[in-house]
Formats: structure tokens, sequence, C-alpha cells
């Protein structure tokens, strides 16, 4: 049991309670390094428990009638509203984006804490007619059970909120596993939702790690439903574990986003969109631009001025007001980030700023790498076509439009993606043809809102999608229903041909 810091529980069955184990995780600032608090490091016992409280809780949440369910949520985003402040300094001292950034995250939950409180209003399902004289046909959305939510480290309040208001709208039950990085954000986030008014067991939290927490959950009989945003690698593994008991499976994997910037853009917009898609949260983001693909026309020209507006990014503690770009999470990211930087250069990219740790002055307590512009990438080149999820993009020519759009899909994720152009045709183009689940106009490849669906092709996921009301057709099953009042015995198919 970690001595002198605070130590934070799971959340079981409506009792706030330690692992099994005593073991802790210790959470702390990667700006500073100060730690923050402890968790408990739960083990399959724990999931047992918080498993079976949500079975038991389903019994009667399922049968809440959806608008109530929504008030409960929405409830949930006018306490988000209330503490969106300290829920934002929180989340920049454990995760490290900057405050302004921190801040969005947190919108995000609200936003979708109340567009899922609607949705109990709605919940809409098919009404249409029979074949057959004197008979009714309808369609409702019908709970599933309990879901297991495993939620990453990079949107620590907005990504819960995605997976969760959407499961309890429907009527299930939750046990959530946040991401080790950032279990205080989660224990708010729990704590605002009991305030909210949920009754207990609707949602249990279990701290700990993916390999014991997360597989418990996974390999359970009593989890139908999982959601899981991460990483490719674990999201696989979740797939193929589930699938020998045909769970229902999310996945939200990696990104390797493209930024298409025609010779008719305007560079100076453009310039603004890279910067904030490729450097914005570290470039911790699925949705990061890592790859900007230019026109050879303007190539030159953007090269330069986007170097220059680079270089001018102040690198900072999220919590000073001048810091442009935050840490990245952890040592082990900083190591990673780093050794992409090696691969970049041996491949034959050039280096054109940034490629190393910065390390002066109080930046040295943190883990902090500098912002990274790789030119003339060859698109084979694996700094093009791996995830990297740090602060890193790579410039890429293409000779037109038809080019640009074969190098964008020539990876093998395909979440976002964007073209800033000032000619409709090649805008239309390129909404029909890059492979991917959000192109933005004129934009750079973040920035997605709630109400709309959210989620990539090919590798980036396996088909679903979330928020808006694509979320509920993950998180409820349709049930269609015939009613026959004519009295007799009416056989579809035969009596009516
Ligand atoms: C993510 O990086 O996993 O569009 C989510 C965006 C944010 C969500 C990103 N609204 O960048």
């Amino acid at each position: 049991m970690a001595v002198g810091i605070e130590t934070y529980r799971n959340y079981i069955g409506g009792d706030w309670v330690d692992a099994a184990s005593g073991e802790t995780l210790v959470s702390s600032s990667p700006a500073t390094g100060e730690v923050l608090g402890a968790v408990p490091a739960s083990g399959a016992g724990d999931v047992e428990r918080a498993v079976a409280a949500a079975r038991e809780a389903y019994r009667g949440w399922r049968l809440v009638p959806a608008p109530r369910r929504g008030e409960v949520l929405y409830r949930f985003g006018q306490l988000l509203a209330a503490h969106k402040q300290e829920l934002a300094e929180l989340m920049t001292r454990e995760m490290g984006k900057v405050l302004a950034e921190a801040g969005g995250d947190v919108q995000e939950a609200i936003d979708m804490s109340f567009f899922m409180g609607g949705e109990g209003r709605r919940l809409h399902g098919q009404t249409t007619p029979s074949e057959l004289p004197d008979k009714a046909c309808f369609s409702v959305r019908q709970p599933i059970g309990v879901c297991g939510i495993v939620t990453p480290w990079n949107f620590p309040i907005a990504i819960p909120s995605w997976k969760i208001t959407a499961a309890l709208v429907c009527g299930n039950t939750v046990v959530f596993k946040p991401a080790t990085d950032t279990p205080l954000l989660a224990t708010r986030f729990v704590e605002l939702l009991v305030e909210a008014g949920l009754p207990p067991g609707v949602v249990n939290l279990v701290h700990g790690a993916g390999g014991t927490v997360g597989e418990a959950l996974v390999d359970h009989p009593d989890v139908p439903v999982l959601s899981f945003t991460g990483s490719r690698v674990v999201g696989t593994r979740v797939a193929e574990r589930a699938a020998s008991r045909l769970k229902h499976v999310h996945l939200e994997l990696g990104g390797k986003n493209a930024i298409v910037v025609m010779d008719d853009a305007d560079l100076e917009l453009a310039l603004e969109g890279i910067v904030w898609s490729a450097f914005g949260t570290s470039g911790q983001r699925c949705t990061a631009a890592s790859r900007v693909i230019v026109h050879e026309r303007v190539y030159d020209e953007l090269a330069s001025r986007l170097v220059e507006r680079v270089e001018r990014l102040r690198l900072g503690d999220g919590l000073d007001p001048a810091t442009d770009v935050g840490p990245v999470i952890n040592r082990a990211a900083l190591e990673q980030i780093h050794a992409y930087t090696r691969v970049g250069v041996d491949e034959g990219a050039r280096l054109l700023t940034g490629g190393e740790l910065a390390t002066e002055g109080e930046l040295a307590r943190g883990c902090f790498y500098r912002p990274t512009v790789f030119g003339d990438v060859d698109p084979a080149m694996r700094v093009a076509r791996e995830e990297i999820f740090g602060p890193t993009t790579a410039l890429i020519r293409a000779r037109d439009l038809d080019d640009a759009i074969r190098i964008a899909n020539g990876v093998e994720y395909g979440l976002s993606s964007s073209i800033f152009t000032g000619d409709i045709d090649r805008a239309f183009r390129a909404i029909r043809d890059l492979e991917a689940g959000l192109t933005y106009v004129n934009a750079g490849t973040t920035g997605a809102e709630v109400h709309l669906p959210f989620g990539g092709t090919k590798a980036t996921g396996n088909g679903h999608r979330e928020a808006g009301q694509a979320a509920l057709d993950f998180f409820s099953e349709w049930k269609a229903v015939y009613v026959d009042y004519s009295g007799r015995l009416q056989r579809a198919q035969i009596d009516n041909q």
C-alpha cells in the first residue's frame, strides 16, 4: 500500500472499496513528475464482484423508463458543467494536455451527456405495415446487459462519456476500466455519475492493468458487450478472445490521418489546421494529422512556413497559459516517439525540425518532446504508415488530386482525413474517395462533434461507430414485434400469396 499519498478506490455495487489484493498503482503528472494519488491494482476477483453487481443492477435498470434514464444523464451533464474548471485542471495535471484542450475534453462529455439524455425521449424504432391484414409490426431497441468499457488516457473524460452514456440510456449496466495513466479523472467521472442519481451497481469502476482487469472483462461470460478504445494490437486481441463467446465488440483503434493540401488551397488556413491537428494534445489523438500530403506546386512554400510556425510553439506545463504544447503521457511514450524519429532518419526522411527530447530548465522534470516535422517522406516509409501517437508529422509530395488520394488511402488505418482546397469539385471527389470514417474540408483532422458518428474504416476498427445515434446501434439490440389481431392463424409468405 502506498504511504503518504491519497489512495482512491474502486466503486462496486454502490460502495467505494479497495482491491482485494491491497496493491496499488500510482498516478503522476507527466509535466512535473508530481505524484497525484494511488488507485487499486485490481484483479480478477474484483472484476467478478463488479460484474455480479452490474448484473444484479441490470434487473432493475433495464425496466427504468428510458426518459428517466436520460434525466440522470442530463443531471450528469449539468454536474460536469459545474465542475468543468476543476476537471480540466485535474486533466492537465494528470495527463498533460493544455488547459484549453482539457476544457474541450470536458465539454465534449457535457455535450454527449445532454445528447444521450435527449435520446432517452427518442430511442426510436420503426413502425411498418404488415403484409397480412389485422396485424401490426414494429421494432424496439432493447438493452443487452453488462457492458465492459475500457478507455484510453488521451480523452479521459470525453471517451468514457461516449461509451457510458450511450450504454446507460439504452438500459445496460457498466463495468468501467479506465486507463492506468488517468485513474483520478475516472474516479471523478464516476463520483459525478453517482451524484447525478445513478442507482447502485449500474456503473462500477475497477482500476487496474489491461492484462488483468481488461482481460477478466473480456473473458467474463456475464459481460456480453465490450467497447474498447486503444491500440490495434490490444484491440485485435480483445476481438479474438471475445469471439469464442460471440460477444458484441466495438473497437476504436489507431489512425494515420492525412491532411491533403492542394495547390488552390488557402495556405494560411491550411497551416493553422496542420499545426492544430498535428501538435494539439501533443499529437496524442487517434485523429491527429500525422501525414500532410502536399501538391508539389506548393510543397516548398508550405514546408518552410510550417517549420517556422512549429519552431515558435512553446513547450511547457499545460497549466501555464503561455504553453502551446504539453508533455507526452509518460517515459515509455517519450522513448517510443524518439525511436520513430530514428526510424525516419534511417529511412532517409529529412528531419526539418524537432526530433529530440526537450530537457531545458523545468522541462527536464517531465516528458517533453519537441514538435517534429519530417520532409521528403516517401509513402512507403514506416513514419508514413505507422501510428506514432506523438508530436510528429510527415510531409509527402503529391502530383495531383488522384495521387494525393492514392497516398492518403495507402495505409492500413482509416479514421480521419482532410482536404484543403478552394475547388468544390476536388472537395467532393475527396469526400467520396478518401477511405476514412471522417473527412473534413478546409479544416484539420480533429474536432469531431458528439452528435455525428465517430469511428474509422479498415484497421481503425471493426465496423461499428460511437457517438451520435450510431452509438445506440452498438449498445442495443433490435427486437421485431408482430401483433396479430385477426383472431386466426395467419401465415406470412403463404396465406397472402
Ligand atoms: C481520440 O483521439 O481518440 O475529433 C478522440 C477529435 C476529438 C476526439 C478524438 N473530438 O479529435
